[in-house]
């Protein structure tokens, strides 16, 4: 798959903002604290809870780009719960950011033509067969979706998450997003807090041997070209199930909350501050806090936060491949 272009201006960007100014590049935000689904294996759902309304995010997104970030990424609990989304990112878009969505797919292919503009966009698909086991709903939907997606948006990338459940649909899972011309991601399930222990036992890691055979084919695959967007560095990190990464999540991204406050990462629930205080303020007042707590962090292997973190420390194989933020 061709790589496009603007990319490359996007990562100088990032780097511009990161390196020299020394300064996030990403606002992640929570947008919505209601689902569609129940996953088992997902937090998000379980604490419905007050929300941002339009105006307060449209400062907070005005605050954001002045403070230099270019990218805005929708993405819990499910996006398209959110009636006003496509007035969200319209108006990131007209700050001139970088906009992206993390969807599980469901509404899709309904709320489409309110999607126009749209540069990213990522559909959780964590298998065919297993999938109405893991999340309770009809794949067919989600890849119905897809396709429709492929005329409206530019950058389509299919996520899957790995568990025990699904370790010998991984390679179906490459074909698929070869047969739609998208691409598609791997990271493993992360024992989030608020994920009971009956569910991780069911998806966690009892097979060993399996599971180093489903990452060397994907490793594989991925040597021979298939689309998958990990780096070679990421699938052997996820074989070896540690994470050999810096983290640099505390200098790349500013994760916010569907309330508001600003956090280090998805899996760091400690507050560094609110929106309301600005950005910029919390920035620089939690530059002990967010050193702290990643220091303090045993790591994790989250895809985004790997290779941001990896582009960060310019990591050649990463830094050559850069295909999306
Ligand atoms: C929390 S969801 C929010 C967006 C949307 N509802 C969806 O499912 O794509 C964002 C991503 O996190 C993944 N995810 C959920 N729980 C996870 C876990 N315990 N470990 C790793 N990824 C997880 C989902 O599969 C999805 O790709
Ligand atoms: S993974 Fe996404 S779709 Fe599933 S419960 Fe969590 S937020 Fe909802
Ligand atoms: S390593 Fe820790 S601090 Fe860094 S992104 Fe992962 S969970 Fe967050």
């Amino acid at each position: 798959m061709e790589m496009r272009k603007f990319s490359w201006k996007l990562a100088s960007q990032a780097l511009w903002q990161l390196r020299v100014r020394g300064r996030p590049f990403v606002l992640s935000h929570a947008v919505t604290t209601r689902c569609n689904l129940k996953c088992s294996f997902c937090r998000y759902w379980k604490n419905p809870g007050p929300e941002m309304g339009r105006d307060e995010i449209c400062d907070m997104l005005r605050d954001a780009r002045s403070f230099g970030i270019g990218a805005y990424n929708a993405w819990a609990a499910e996006p398209l719960m959110r009636d006003d989304l496509p007035q969200i990112l319209a108006c990131a878009r007209s700050l001139g950011m970088t906009t992206s969505l993390v969807t599980n797919g469901l509404l899709l292919k309904r709320r489409l033509p309110e999607l126009a503009g749209l540069d990213y966009l990522t559909v959780s698909l964590d298998g065919l067969e297993c999938y109405r086991e893991l999340r309770g709903a009809d794949p067919k939907t989600v890849v119905d979706a897809i396709c429709a997606a492929k005329e409206a948006v530019p950058e389509i990338l299919i996520n899957c998450v790995i568990s025990q459940r699904n370790l010998d649909e991984l390679p179906r899972l490459v074909e698929l997003a070869r047969s739609l011309g998208v691409w598609v991601s791997f990271e493993p399930m992360h024992k989030e807090n608020g994920i009971d222990d009956l569910a991780w036992q069911k998806f966690s890691i009892c097979d060993e041997s399996a599971y180093k055979e489903a990452i060397d084919r994907l490793i594989r695959l991925k040597e021979s070209g298939a689309p998958i967007i990990n780096s070679l560095t990421y699938l052997k990190m996820v074989r070896g199930k540690r994470p050999t990464f810096r983290c640099r999540a505390s200098d790349i991204i500013l994760h916010v909350t569907a309330e508001g406050a600003v956090h280090c990462c998805r899996a760091q629930d400690q507050p560094l501050g609110h929106v309301s205080q600005g950005l910029a303020r919390v920035w620089e007042r939690s530059k002990i806090d967010r050193k702290r707590i990643s220091r303090q962090c045993p790591g994790c292997l989250f895809f985004g936060y790997a290779e941001n973190s990896m582009l960060f420390d310019m990591v050649p194989e990463v830094l050559a491949h850069y295909e999306w933020m």
